[in-house]
């Protein structure tokens, strides 16, 4: 017998809703709760913090504007997408789903029905209405179980992959036809499409002409639905790579902002104050120091850990405890699992000579020294003459090409969120705790 798993996005969006659930039961309503760690799940809606103010901005672009939301791995991308599908505004009835895995434009389709059924059953008859396709086998809704109309989809469809346009069409036509606001997130879009370009490159490109048609036609101020399209991998270069830049250029981009030094210093002060922990004033200031460019993930991380050495040895922490902490987390097999993909990631989506010549940049710049708690960084002269040393003799290219490929680089990297410029003409690794791990790892 086969168990059926939820994909990735349904288990982030149950295990959500169940904890909001456990944690309404526990917390009686008045008093004001000890905020929890969360250190890899998503943010529930009612704990996220910081966020409010580009929330509000997401929702007034939406009212025009199709997006595309941007950040590094474990920055909270999910966390502000969950946001809005709990706390919808505007009418807006929301669909989250995550297409991490999916390697067809038809079971995206698909993903979409099947969370509209999940997310919002009352209103699913009303979608598929006319919608031969799937009225001919859908049973009432009521007796459809979580998750069951993309596999029934499928077995009542057989040729349901080779007619995606078709079915695509449908799917629009039926979300424009209910006439009121619909906003559809797609988390992880930019993994699905690599799978797409792995599989067949042309249906890659079919499908982003399809889609920005579309999304394109009427424009999105005429239109009741929107996309809110999102992911970690940076998508432009690759498809700069393959000349289908122009297929996203309708999307307003919303980079999601870096945690302020203020939001991150408070973060350390509440969560360790709300726990009764007394520290020296300015440890918060030397944890942020150490994080470098803050991953919101490894702040929880830290703090947590602060907080369970405190409570195995209860003192006044000092910033010693905070350099301590931050050396062992840097061995620990939690950074470990959660740092390895940046490592791995590069032999993924960088081809030679790039690869080589983004690990010697990386390899170089986690060596560079620390003043006055500011990573020093190295020039981007030293930089070019590294990657320069990378090319065998006789086979350098024309000096021009060196430097366009080199600047090309600089962007990948600075956009992957590996590196960033520090001061002008000089660049340090973006993360300090990334920095210290890779200095370990790979050096
Ligand atoms: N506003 C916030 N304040 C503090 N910590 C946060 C915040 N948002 C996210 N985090 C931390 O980041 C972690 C990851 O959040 P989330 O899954 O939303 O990020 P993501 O960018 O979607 O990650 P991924 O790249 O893996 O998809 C959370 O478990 C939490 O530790
Ligand atoms: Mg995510």
């Amino acid at each position: 017998m086969s168990i059926k798993r939820p994909k990735k996005g349904q288990q982030k969006c149950c295990t959500t809703i169940l904890l909001a659930f456990f944690k309404s039961v526990r917390t009686p309503k008045l008093a004001r709760p000890t905020p929890d760690f969360y250190v890899g799940s998503v943010v529930p809606s009612e704990d996220l913090r910081f966020r409010d103010a580009f929330i509000e901005e997401l929702w007034e672009s939406i009212a025009s504007h199709h997006l595309i939301l941007k950040a590094p791995r474990r920055c909270g991308k999910t966390s502000v997408m969950e946001h809005l599908r709990a706390s919808p505004q505007h009418g807006y009835s929301v669909i989250y789903e995550n297409v991490q895995d999916l390697v067809h434009p038809a079971d995206l389709f698909l993903a979409i029905l099947d969370n509209f059924r999940d997310q919002h059953p009352g209103l699913f008859h009303t979608l598929v209405k006319g919608w031969q396709t799937v009225t001919s086998w859908l049973p009432k809704v009521e007796e459809i179980e979580c998750g069951e109309v993309k596999t029934k989809f499928r077995e009542n469809v057989k040729d349901y992959r080779e007619h995606w346009r078709e079915h695509g069409d449908a799917l629009f036509r039926q979300l424009r036809s209910l006439k009121r606001p619909v906003l559809i997130i797609v988390d992880e879009l930019p993994d699905m499409l690599l799978n797409l370009r792995q599989e067949d490159p042309k249906l890659l490109r079919d499908f982003l002409s399809w889609f920005r048609d579309k999304r394109c036609d009427p424009l999105p101020k005429n239109d009741t639905v929107r996309w809110l399209l999102g992911g970690s991998i940076n998508l432009s270069s690759t498809l700069d790579g393959m000349s289908l830049l122009d297929r996203i250029n309708d999307l307003k981009d919303m980079p999601l902002p870096d945690l302020t030094p203020h939001q991150i210093e408070t973060f350390v002060n509440e969560m360790l104050t709300a726990r009764h922990v007394e520290f020296e004033k300015k440890l918060p200031e030397r944890l942020r120091e150490l994080l470098g460019r803050p991953i919101p993930l490894f702040l929880q991380m830290l703090t947590q850990d602060l907080y369970r050495s405190w409570r195995n040895r209860p003192r006044k922490l000092r910033k010693a405890d905070v350099e301590a902490e931050f050396s062992r987390f840097v061995t620990s097999t939690a950074a470990q699992d959660k740092l390895q993909h940046y490592y791995t990631r590069l032999a993924k989506y960088y081809e030679e000579p790039a690869l080589s010549q983004a690990h010697e940049i990386l390899n170089h710049l986690c060596q560079t020294a620390e003043k006055d708690g500011r990573d020093e960084g190295a020039s981007r002269a030293t930089l070019m003459h590294l990657v320069e040393g990378t090319c065998p003799s006789g086979r350098l290219p024309a000096a021009h090409e060196r430097k366009r490929l080199f600047l090309q680089l600089m962007r990948d990297l600075e956009n992957d969120f590996y590196i960033t410029e520090t001061t002008p003409g000089r660049y340090g690794f973006a993360s300090g705790i990334m920095k210290a791990w890779w200095r370990k790892h790979y050096a």
